[in-house]
């Protein structure tokens, strides 16, 4: 095992290029988790047409204040050096322990980071900005009210006085938006945002595909890609020009389908504590609540499923729009 306390804190980049070592491994994960992300809830206070995000799972009860707990107890007493928590969902900002939970793992010594829909950010902005270790905020742009996210965006930069905290504005290029890409750019360079990163339409292959205009979302690509902005513009998964078309209209498209480490360095828990391999993934090879992490992190589950990446690629349809291996 790859104890390092350091490990925590080199860069993401570096850390997935050190992970071309982990195929040695067959399976097992040498590195502690270097991210948790915790699933607080799959409920939501919007309803996105595009939403990949399984209606089904919203019966699962959303994770209480004492069992968070106990999986912070459970990933300190597990793993020598403490991960990044990610909260996540569904809309993490609906679960009715939100705050506390936030709270608890920020007094706890953890760094902390979210992805939400903002709807909620007039509510909860000042309890998340000032919790201790919250450096990472992932607002998306999932409709057309921009200006409801641009007074979101300067509400939270004001109350970050300390100017400490990097805001991601995530903008899923979906049918509703897709020939207002510029328009994107141009009204959020210079908003609050640190960054602006575009999602091609992910994970699930299902009809919305076809609405997309392939030619139309290249034809701003390029543009947006000559162009000169104030903030970094990216696009996940970072596909080429020329594969575009491909990437909307050919479901055997080959995009990146070898190389997927997410498994070896991030942890998912779901908010009743089961441990999945993978946000989509409903292969559950253990509970946070009820069994030791250290054990489930290299269980033989966890390890078989692995190993079918290093042997067969990217096996799951649900993986082949998945951009988490980009990060
Ligand atoms: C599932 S949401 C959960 C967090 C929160 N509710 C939100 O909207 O930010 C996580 C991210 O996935 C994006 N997303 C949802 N469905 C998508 C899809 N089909 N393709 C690409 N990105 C998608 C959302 O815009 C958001 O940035
Ligand atoms: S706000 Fe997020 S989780 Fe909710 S429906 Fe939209 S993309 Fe899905």
């Amino acid at each position: 095992m790859i104890t390092l306390k350091r490990l925590q804190n080199i860069s993401s980049t570096r850390f997935r290029r050190m992970l071309h070592v982990v195929k040695v491994f067959k399976g097992h994960s040498p590195v502690y988790p270097r991210f948790v992300q915790l699933l607080l809830t799959y409920k939501c206070n919007a309803t996105c047409p595009f939403c990949y995000q399984d209606a089904e799972k919203m019966k699962i009860p959303d994770m209480s204040i004492s069992d968070a707990q106990v999986i912070e107890r459970n990933i300190k007493k597990s793993f020598n050096f403490k991960p990044r928590i990610h909260f996540f969902g569904g809309e993490p900002t609906v679960n009715a322990d939100f705050v506390e939970i936030l709270k608890y793992f920020s007094n706890s010594g953890y760094k902390t980071s979210m992805t939400t829909n903002g709807i909620n950010l007039l509510k909860f902005g000042r309890e998340i900005v000032e919790a201790e270790g919250f450096k990472d905020i992932h607002i998306s742009l999932n409709d057309l009210d921009f200006d409801r996210v641009l007074s979101t965006l300067k509400q939270i930069s004001d109350i970050d006085v300390n100017k400490s905290l990097y805001i991601t504005l995530n903008c899923p290029i979906t049918e509703i938006n897709q020939d207002k890409l510029i328009d994107i750019v141009e009204k959020f360079e210079h908003s609050k945002a640190h960054c602006l990163t575009f999602q091609h339409r992910g994970f699930i292959w299902h009809n919305g595909f076809t609405l997309m205009d392939h030619k139309l979302i290249k034809d701003q690509y390029e543009i947006i890609r000559k162009r000169k902005s104030s903030i970094p513009i990216l696009f996940h998964p970072n596909i080429k020009s020329e594969n575009i078309e491909a990437y909307y209209t050919d479901k055997k498209f080959p995009y990146n389908m070898n190389k997927c480490y997410f498994p070896w360095f991030v942890l998912f828990v779901q908010p009743n504590g089961n441990i999945i391999p993978c946000d989509e993934i409903n292969i559950m090879v253990g509970n946070a609540v009820t069994e030791s992490l250290k054990d489930i992190w290299n269980n033989s589950e966890y390890v078989a499923f692995r190993r079918n990446i290093i042997q067969n690629g990217i096996s799951h349809s649900i993986c082949h729009r998945c951009d988490h291996r980009e990060y």
